[in-house]
């Protein structure tokens, strides 16, 4: 079991060193990982002037699982755009063609004060959004900023594509109603069919894929009504599908609604199970070195890649299991830390999580 880890920037190392000591610690349950670190991001920019170099690529080819901190930082945003961090995301996502990202939005009990949510609005939260990750308008051509003739004379326009095709889509639509099949049967498909034709393709094909799947109650819904009733009425959806955009911003919202983007993990598959896992949340450089951010979202992250692509079970229930414990400790790092909780930083969330397995 070959797992490339790639740190990245900002707070990345940090929470990625205490989830490589979490699968360290299940060794002896048989979670034999060969672990190999490489850059990606800032980071590989700095020292290879290519925020997805070409070593990377060869590990993460080769590996079976990729483990990812975050990637970028502000040092980064005024160099030319292929030299980006977010590149050498975009970029390890395309090339291994993991197009099925699964991002779970899940509210822990202990956290419901977090949310900016009344609490009976959010208690027993569970939505998983599946967001296509290889399409759509981040992917689409042609791209770019140019100069044209307009009414006022040469201008300046920036234009992208959205664009799907009907596999895509029906790709996408198989796992979300997979998905939808091991838990409550009901998925919701956004869109923005009264105006986009690219979507009008994407309601067509869910819903023909829906036959295949009798036993799912599907459902369609504009994109911006769903972001309405994410914060209306949350715990009407099951599971959410939507496009690359759209989905990028709905799980945002979402892992709001769960107090703290610092415990969301997620997961981004391709066609054979193979997968890059790591937390939703960004590089947080405001406070990267200070050994204060959340490990959780990461140490979730690799339960699911034990789930996902190791087949590994009862290993990734103890992991959620042991994440349960320490908030029921009332261990809390800062951006969920609320009065009569101990506070604690990075290292020692990694250490009682470790005691808790
Ligand atoms: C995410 C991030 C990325 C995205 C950025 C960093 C390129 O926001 O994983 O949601 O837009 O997909
Ligand atoms: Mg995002």
């Amino acid at each position: 079991m070959k797992v490339c880890v790639l740190p990245g920037d900002g707070i990345g190392p940090e929470i990625v060193g205490q989830a490589v000591r979490v699968l360290e610690a299940l060794r002896q349950d048989g979670v034999k990982l060969e672990m190999e670190t490489a850059l990606l991001g800032g980071c590989a920019v700095d020292a290879a002037g290519d925020p997805y170099p070409e070593a990377t690529r060869k590990l993460a080819r080769q590996a079976d699982a990729v483990l990812l901190g975050a990637v970028g930082g502000p040092q980064y945003d005024t160099l030319p755009r292929e030299q980006r961090p977010e590149r050498g995301l975009l970029g390890i996502r395309k090339d291994l063609g993991l197009f099925a990202n699964l991002r779970p939005a899940v509210l822990y009990p202990e956290l419901a004060n977090a949310s900016s949510l009344k609490p009976e609005v959010v208690a027993g939260l569970d939505i998983l959004i599946v967001r296509e990750l290889t399409g759509d308008i981040y992917f689409g051509e042609p791209r770019g900023i140019e100069t044209r003739d307009g009414a006022n004379g040469k201008e300046r326009v920036g234009f992208n594509t959205m664009i799907y095709s009907e596999s895509e889509i029906r790709r996408i639509a198989r796992v979300s109603f997979e998905a939808a099949m091991k838990r409550n049967r009901k998925l919701c498909s956004v869109d923005k069919m009264n105006v986009l034709e690219c979507t009008q393709l994407w309601r067509d094909v869910v819903t023909d894929e829906a036959k295949n799947y009798p036993d799912v109650a599907l459902s369609h819904m504009l994109v911006d009504n769903a972001a309405m009733q994410l914060v209306r009425n949350p715990k009407q959806f099951d599971v959410m599908v939507t496009g690359n955009m759209f989905g990028d911003i709905l799980s945002d919202e979402a892992s709001m609604l769960t107090g703290s983007i610092g415990m969301l993990p997620s997961a981004s598959l391709d066609e054979k199970g193979k997968g890059l896992y790591e937390p939703i949340h960004g590089s947080a450089p405001d406070i990267a070195g200070q050994g204060v951010a959340n490990p959780l979202a990461t140490i979730l992250s690799t339960a699911m890649m034990l789930r996902y692509t190791f087949g590994l079970e009862a290993a990734a229930a103890r992991i959620e299991a042991a994440v349960k414990k320490v908030l029921a400790q009332g261990l809390r790092t800062g951006d969920i830390h609320e009065a009569g909780m101990k506070k604690v930083g990075t290292r020692e969330m990694g250490d009682a999580v470790i005691a808790a397995l």
